[in-house]
């Protein structure tokens, strides 16, 4: 009989439907340490709780995260709650002893995304913080390029993560809004052009960062006209420089009108260039130096079996993975953690590292004046 690991969930919303059909769908998929065993769904209220239990088949929902989190048959704590309780219900997952799956970002300030990385370091609790787009089996092909040294020495990172989903100025206030609780592009999606740029290129050492408001008010709910006050950047620009002397960008838009889903980086090497685009992720644009004049140009690699776990999903080159496969990858680097008692990546360590950048970002801004990511430790 196959050993079973019961998972308890915070959160039944985007995040909450991606991680269950991970949890459903991984066994049939790749060898696994552990059959997931859908246990306890927390959610804000009494009857939230049950219906989304009932929805993803949980054995049982709560409105008490603390309820789950004790729960002697949960035996992984899955965060796919808001940034404000990623901290808490981490700490008390960890003062359990459980493992812990939380979504980015790591937390909603740089004191406690240290805590939950000391904590889990500490007493050696496997990790795991939902940057899935480094899961994408092209990703692990962009690295093994960079890594041979076939187009030579990182030069250039350009970085952009775009979207539009607050260029309207009638989007309402929502916790993403509230620097409070983590609230701002770039700590939305900022952190995940970070997260690839640290993957492929290397440690940032300074940044400078320009972050501004598009919208200084938003409705309080959708269609109210009693407007709440935002300070938090709709749009980040920033210049980097990488430990390794590359020299790039990071950009990150919520207002960024018909971009819906523009991750996307070039990476200028000494003989080569790489491109990427994650509303195209089945594909890598590859530039080799020195091809022969009048037919040099780039090319396109289409995912395939021979890209990291994508035969995993599907035989045949071309027919393409989704989002939700990325997270499938993800858990079972967690599984497997969890069963070799290993470390994990992106752990809380890495979404740490990631929430250093984000912090010297705002600092940048604020100051006018560029800013190192491993001061802001020291602070
Ligand atoms: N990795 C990614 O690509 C990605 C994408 C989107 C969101 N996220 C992250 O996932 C997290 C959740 O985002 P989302 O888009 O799924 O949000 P969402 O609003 O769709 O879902 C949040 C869920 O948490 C529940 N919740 C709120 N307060 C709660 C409480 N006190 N106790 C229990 N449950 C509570 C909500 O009712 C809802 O079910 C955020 O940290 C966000 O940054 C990551």
């Amino acid at each position: 009989m196959a050993k079973t690991l019961g998972i308890g969930m915070v959160g039944s919303g985007f995040m909450g439907r991606c991680h269950t059909n991970a949890y459903s769908s991984v066994a049939g998929i790749f060898e696994i340490p552990f059959i997931p065993q859908l246990k306890v769904l927390a959610d804000a209220t009494p009857d939230l709780a049950d219906a989304a239990a009932r929805a993803l088949q949980f054995e049982r929902g709560t409105s008490d995260w603390i309820d789950l989190v004790r729960d002697e048959s949960v035996e992984l704590v899955d965060i796919t709650a808001p940034n404000h309780l990623h901290h808490p219900i981490a700490m008390a997952a960890m003062a359990e002893g459980k493992p812990v799956y939380c979504e980015k970002p790591l937390a909603c300030t740089l004191e406690e995304a240290r805590e939950m990385c000391d904590t889990a370091e500490k007493k050696g609790i496997p990790t795991l913080v939902g940057y899935n787009y480094l899961q994408n089996p092209l990703m692990k092909t962009a690295k093994s390029i960079l890594d041979s040294g076939e187009i030579g020495e990182p030069v250039a990172f350009r970085g952009v993560h775009a979207e539009d989903y607050m260029a309207d100025p009638k989007a309402p206030y929502s916790t993403r809004l509230d620097a409070s609780q983590g609230g701002g592009v770039f700590y939305d999606l900022g952190s995940h052009i970070i997260s690839l740029a640290r993957y492929l290129v290397g440690s940032i050492d300074q940044i400078f960062a320009m972050q501004t408001t598009v919208h200084s008010s938003r409705p309080k709910q959708p269609g109210s006209e009693s407007m709440e006050s935002v300070s938090v950047d709709d749009q980040t620009h920033s210049l980097v420089q990488f430990e390794n002397g590359c020299r790039g960008s990071l950009e990150a838009s919520w207002v960024a009108w018909g971009r819906k889903m523009h991750l996307s980086f070039e990476l200028n090497c000494s003989k080569g260039t790489l491109v990427f685009n994650q509303e195209r992720f089945n594909e890598l644009r590859l530039y080799e130096a020195n091809q022969r004049p009048g037919r040099d140009g780039f090319k396109t690699l289409e995912s395939g079996p021979a890209h990291g776990d994508y035969a995993r999903f599907c035989p045949a080159p071309g027919h393409q993975i989704g989002f939700n496969e990325l997270k499938v990858i993800e858990l079972v680097e967690l599984l497997k953690a969890i069963h070799g008692k290993t470390a994990c990546w992106p752990d809380f360590r890495e979404a740490y590292e990631i929430q250093k950048i984000l912090e010297a970002a705002r600092r940048s801004s604020a100051d006018s004046t560029w800013c190192s990511p491993a001061q802001m430790e020291a602070s």
